[in-house]
């Protein structure tokens, strides 16, 4: 079966990913703070809600701002996203949970988590790892069954950390998101409004092909000063 995706409604994210986001599978955008997982996310989240389609907007830190999305897309859009917030891991659990029978009520047509584990980061100690671990693998799991039966694309956000016997960056969760997200996208900012985004792992796209884009007012557009997109 030929692969689904949805525009990103941004030039070079949609070079980058040969279309769009893929439906079907997780996609997961990894960063530091400020590389623009959330502008990401909301640019996204605007583009499939202004062409009519519904949005499943699970915000565990806050960041979706209604004022930022107007920016982008029309006020009649904001109504197509289904937003809930969300403030500790368990709620988030209920919420994914919950998300199939929102999918059937609704008919959504795209799924973001913003960010996956910001609170799988504040529950997670010495003690408990294994079990949260655990709990964190059972929503990525949930969330990609809901992306394969309902050819749904799914967009998660992952923060990172700087580990210290490595030169890169790690993924906040390490294996288990990388385990389930079928398109890893790595972000980081080159300059004060520009941004590159990276395929860090893909099953059909080459490893390293990166694009650029800048943050504006209207939205994430082509960085016309520098890059080769
Ligand atoms: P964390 O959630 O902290 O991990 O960061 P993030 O990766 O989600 O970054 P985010 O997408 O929030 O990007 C923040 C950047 O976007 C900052 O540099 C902001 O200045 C920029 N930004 C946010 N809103 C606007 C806006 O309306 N206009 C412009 N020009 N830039 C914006
Ligand atoms: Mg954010």
């Amino acid at each position: 079966m030929e692969v689904e995706r949805v525009s990103t409604g941004c030039e070079p994210l949609d070079t980058l990913l040969n279309g769009g986001v893929e439906k079907g599978v997780i996609s997961n955008f990894y960063g530091e703070s400020g590389s623009g997982k959330t502008n990401v996310c909301i640019q996204v989240a605007a583009e499939v809600a202004e062409n009519g389609g519904k949005v499943a907007y699970i915000d565990s830190e806050a960041s979706f701002s209604p004022e930022r999305f107007i920016q982008i897309a029309s006020e009649d859009a904001l109504d197509n996203i289904f937003l809930k917030d969300v403030t500790d891991f368990d709620q988030q659990d209920e919420t994914i949970e919950g998300l199939e029978n929102l999918v059937e009520d609704k008919g959504i047509d795209l799924v973001v988590v913003d960010s996956l584990v910001s609170l799988y980061r504040l529950k997670v100690n010495g003690d408990n790892a294994q079990e949260v671990n655990q709990e964190l693998s059972q929503q990525l799991s949930t969330l990609s069954g809901l992306a394969r039966n309902y050819n749904l694309p799914v967009m998660i956000t992952n923060q990172v950390y700087t580990s210290f016997d490595e030169d890169d960056i790690e993924l906040v969760g390490r294996d288990v998101p990388k385990y389930w997200s079928k398109c890893l996208v790595k972000l980081s900012q080159t300059d004060k409004d520009v941004r590159k985004a990276r395929i860090a792992k893909h099953r059909s796209l080459p490893e390293g092909k990166e694009v650029r884009f800048k943050i504006t007012d209207e939205g994430l557009v082509k960085d016309s000063a520098g890059g080769l997109f």
